[in-house]
Parts: structure tokens; C-alpha cells; sequence
């Protein structure tokens, strides 16, 4: 079932010292998003009235990624980090009278779903709670606030570490953090909560134990996945969720129907999208915006950052940034397409090539050790090996166009502005500077002379003097043998 809230609060004022960063805690990425960016795309799956984001370290920089990233949040500025208690306040002093259910989670627990926060909402509502709290049993539970429950299984209240007992302590059930809240209740109860505790802190758990004194129902969800409700706290975490969201990732999409050789060592972002029987290869990063098409293969070895391939494309040993690979076009291996290149459909990129805002036309090939910037090289051309497009004069970048079928001989230089028409022909080694008329041929390198005799005269008694000397007896010996 679903309800929309009235409000998505989520905490990120922390400051993450265990990180060791520059970077506020909740601006490092797993899987391609921020972990608040995770956080409120989970929150927004709910479609809450109001989504408030609560910040304190690092505030400019995490409003400005949310500004980018999510531009209908509010933010919440918690000048000082006083507790949960206190955060939720600060989201609600922000936010217009509520009436409904609140929902507060955090901004550094990526795993959670959307579809785990719809089940704590749906069951808040169908249960006719005040509060609900979603928890997990763990196997070891120390640091995290217990779930301490009455002889009936009732949740009772929740008890900080610190605070706990040994009886408690020895509780496995732990606070993930993540709640529903009846509006009122909330409100009501934050401006009772107290700091007398170990920590000196305002407690949102606090909130909890006061309904359920109050005679209130307060219930639980227990999630048997209980990565959903990990935080990170260091970069060691950080890899651990990288690891276990790239795992859940790749299953979700050999499950549509993909082929991975080493999911492992294949790595999605949650923003890439995949169709159906394509194959990924060991040592893949798909990044980003990055589509791929059906049947497509990519890798071993490859990095696709907000690049589209092509139905029955062959993505080989490519390195990729803003690209556009057509269908059924081949590249690789060892190919770097910088942004703005596009492949058009059966097209091919070779080994050492790099290409830069540029076009290759359908079928148009560009096999070995080029470099193609600025360029439009029309269908059915054939650029030859080691052409280097010259698109920078110093100053400016210039444009270069290659006709349809036209074909450019290997270690070329065009340099541009320079245009090839369609059917013309560039002869092996040229520098061009002017183009062609349609049917030319363009030969543009000083005509070839051969010195008689110069090996002889100047590398008298090396090998090649020698070799030389073998062959003309050997031509010699023949000529003889001819005329006999
Ligand atoms: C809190 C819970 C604990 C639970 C644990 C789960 C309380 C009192 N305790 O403990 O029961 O098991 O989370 O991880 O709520 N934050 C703010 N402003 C503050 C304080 C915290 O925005 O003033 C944010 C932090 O950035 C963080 C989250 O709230 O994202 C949790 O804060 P943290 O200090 O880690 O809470 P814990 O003491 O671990
Ligand atoms: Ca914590």
C-alpha cells in the first residue's frame, strides 16, 4: 500500500569526521549518486508534500548539490548538531503546519528503497500507529540505539548505547534511525524531549518512549535486509555499500535479462540502463547516463561514462565520455571517444584512436592510430592509418569534413578548416590544406627521387652496403639466365 507522507525529513547535518575528508560525509558517491542523493531519491519514491533536507557541516556545498541534483527540496540549516531531536525541530520550523505522516531517515544510508519506506509507511497507517520505527536484528549491535520491547513484543522504547544497561546491550534488535511519525505527535512530543542523557543530546527516539507512555501505538518493522539501514561512517563502509550496491545492481539487471561474465568486477552506476541480452565482459564501468542497446557487447576492460551504445554495438578496451555509439558500430580496443564523438550505425573506431566532438558517418571507418577532432566524415568514408585531424591552430579550433565514400591515405594531416568532397581521394602522407572537388585526387608530399649508387658511397662496408651488393649480383645472375 501506499500513502503519501506529509513530509520526508532527512538528517544530514553530521559531520562525518571518521571520513577524513574535505568533502562533507554525505557528498561522497556510491554506485554514481551522492549518498543524500540516494536518501532523496528513496524519500521522492514516497511523493511526500514536503521533502527538507537538514544541514549544518559543509552546508553550502551540500545545498548547492541539492540545488542541482534534487531542485525541489527545501533545506533546513542546523547551525549546531544537538541531536536528532533537535534536527527534526529545525526540518519542521521550515515547514508549514503538517498533518499526516512524517517520515524521518538519513542521508548516509544508500541501500534503503523507496520500497522499504513504502512498507514502513503502509504499515504505520493499516496498524494505526502513532510511531513506527524500522529496525533489523544484528549481529552485533554495539553503538546503535535498542529496541526494547514489553512482555507482549511490543516495541516499549528505544535506548541509546550509552545509556543502556547490560541487559540492554545484550539486546540484538537495533534503532535503525528510520521512522513514521504521526505529525502531531511528533511536534508534541519534541517539545518535551529533554537532553538529560549520556550524550546531552535531544533524542528523536525520546519521542517514541513519551507515546507509548502516553498509552499510543507504537510499532515496529523489522527488516530481514538489514544493509538498508547501514550508514557510512568511513571509507571502509563506503566500500563495503559500493561493493553491496554494485552487487544488488548487476543482479537486478542479469535478472532483465543481461550477461555478465564477472559481475564483480562490473561496475553500474544506478542511473545506467540496460537492454535486454546485451553482454558485459570482465573489468566494465558503466557510468552515468550511460544506455546501452539490445545485444550490444561491451568490454573486457571498458569505461562508458553518460555514453549510449547502439543495438549489436561492440564496445572493446574503450575508454568513453559523452559518446554516442550506433547500432551495430565497432570500436576498440584501446579507443578513447572524448564527448560530442558520435558513431553512427555500423561505423568503426579502430586500435589508438581518439575522437572529439566529431561525426563518423554509417559505415565510415577510422581504424588505426588517428585522431579525429571537429570533424563530420561522411558515410562510407575511409580514413587511412595514423591521420591526425590538426583542429587547433594555436588559437582557435577549426572544422574538418570528409565527403561521403571519400578515402583519406594513411599518415595524413588535415588540417583544418579544410573539406573533402564527397568521392575524392587523399594520397598517402599528404598535409592538406586545401580541399577537394568531387572525383579529385589530392596528393600534397615532395615528388620521390632515388640516388643511384648512394649506399655505396656513403655506407661502404656496413651490412646494407653488403646486402645491396648481394642483390645486385643476385639481379645480375638472372638477367644472365633470362637471356640464355
Ligand atoms: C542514532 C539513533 C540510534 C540509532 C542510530 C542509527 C538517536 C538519539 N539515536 O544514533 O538509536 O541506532 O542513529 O544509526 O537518534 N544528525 C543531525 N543532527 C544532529 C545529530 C545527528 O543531522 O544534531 C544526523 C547525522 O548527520 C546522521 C544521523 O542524524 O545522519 C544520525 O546521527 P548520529 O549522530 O550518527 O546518531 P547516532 O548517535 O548514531
Ligand atoms: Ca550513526
Amino acid at each position: 500500500m501506499t500513502t503519501r507522507p506529509a513530509a520526508v525529513v532527512v538528517l544530514a547535518a553530521g559531520e562525518g569526521t571518521r571520513m577524513k575528508s574535505s568533502t562533507p560525509k554525505v557528498l561522497h558517491e556510491v554506485a554514481g549518486r551522492t549518498l543524500v542523493g540516494h536518501a532523496v531519491a528513496a524519500a521522492q519514491e514516497l511523493k511526500p508534500d514536503h521533502l527538507s533536507v537538514v544541514i549544518g557541516h559543509g552546508r553550502d556545498q551540500v545545498a548547492a548539490h541539492l540545488e542541482q541534483v534534487a531542485p525541489g527540496v527545501t533545506t533546513a540549516v542546523q547551525e549546531q548538531q544537538l541531536g536528532t531531536g533537535h534536527a527534526v525541530m529545525v526540518a519542521l520550523e521550515g515547514m508549514p503546519e503538517l498533518d499526516g505522516v512524517v517520515v524521518v531517515t538519513y542521508g548516509d544510508v544508500p541501500l534503503l528503497t523507496g520500497d522499504t519506506l513504502n512498507e514502513l509507511v503502509g504499515t504505520h497507517v493499516v496498524d494505526g500507529n502513532a510511531v513506527t520505527v524500522l529496525t533489523a536484528q544484528v549481529a552485533d549491535p554495539t553503538g546503535y540505539g535498542r529496541i526494547v520491547r514489553d512482555d507482549g513484543g511490543g516495541v516499549r522504547a528505544i535506548v541509546e548505547h550509552k545509556d543502556a544497561d547490560d541487559a540492554t546491550r545484550a539486546v540484538n534488535e537495533i534503532n535503525s534511525g528510520i521512522y513514521a511519525f504521526d505529525a502531531d505527535v511528533l511536534r508534541a512530543g519534541l517539545s518535551r524531549i529533554t537532553s538529560d542523557n549520556a550524550q546531552g543530546e535531544l533524542y528523536l527516539t525520546d519521542v517514541l518512549g513519551l507515546a507509548r507512555a502516553d498509552g499510543l501505538r507504537v510499532g515496529a518493522v523489522v527488516t530481514a535486509d538489514a544493509w538498508q539501514t547501514e550508514g557510512v561512517n568511513d571509507r571502509v563502509q563506503l566500500a563495503a555499500m559500493n561493493r553491496e550496491l554494485n552487487r544488488r545492481i548487476t543482479e537486478r539487471w542479469m535478472r532483465e535479462g543481461v550477461t555478465m561474465i564477472d559481475p564483480a568486477s562490473t561496475w553500474i552506476d544506478v542511473t545506467v540502463t540496460l537492454a535486454r541480452d546485451v553482454v558485459l565482459r570482465p573489468g566494465v564501468q558503466l557510468l552515468g547516463a550511460t544506455e546501452v542497446g539490445t545485444g550490444a557487447e561491451v568490454g573486457p576492460d571498458s569505461t562508458l561514462n553518460d555514453t549510449v551504445v547502439g543495438a549489436g554495438a561492440s564496445v572493446v578496451r574503450t575508454h568513453a565520455t559523452g559518446a554516442r555509439i550506433g547500432d551495430e558500430a565497432t570500436v576498440g580496443p584501446f579507443t578513447y571517444l572524448r564527448p560530442g564523438a558520435v558513431l553512427e550505425a555500423k561505423s568503426k573506431a579502430g586500435a589508438y584512436v581518439e575522437i572529439k566532438k566529431s561525426t563518423v558517418g554509417p559505415g565510415a571507418k577510422v581504424p588505426h592510430l588517428t585522431y579525429v577532432g571537429d570533424a563530420t566524415i561522411g558515410e562510407g568514408a575511409n580514413i587511412g592509418a595514423g591521420t591526425i585531424f590538426a583542429n587547433y591552430d594555436g588559437v582557435a579550433k577549426h572544422h574538418t569534413v570528409v565527403g561521403r565514400h571519400s578515402f583519406v591515405g594513411s599518415d595524413s594531416v588535415l588540417v583544418a578548416p579544410v573539406e573533402l568532397a564527397d568521392g575524392s581521394y587523399v594520397a598517402a602522407g599528404s598535409t592538406v590544406v586545401t580541399g577537394t572537388e568531387p572525383g579529385e585526387l589530392a596528393v600534397a608530399r615532395a615528388r620521390q627521387r632515388n640516388i643511384d649508387g648512394w649506399v655505396e658511397r656513403k655506407r661502404s662496408g656496413t651490412a646494407t652496403d653488403e646486402a645491396a651488393r648481394q642483390a645486385k649480383e643476385r639481379q645480375a645472375e638472372q638477367a644472365e639466365g633470362e637471356h640464355a
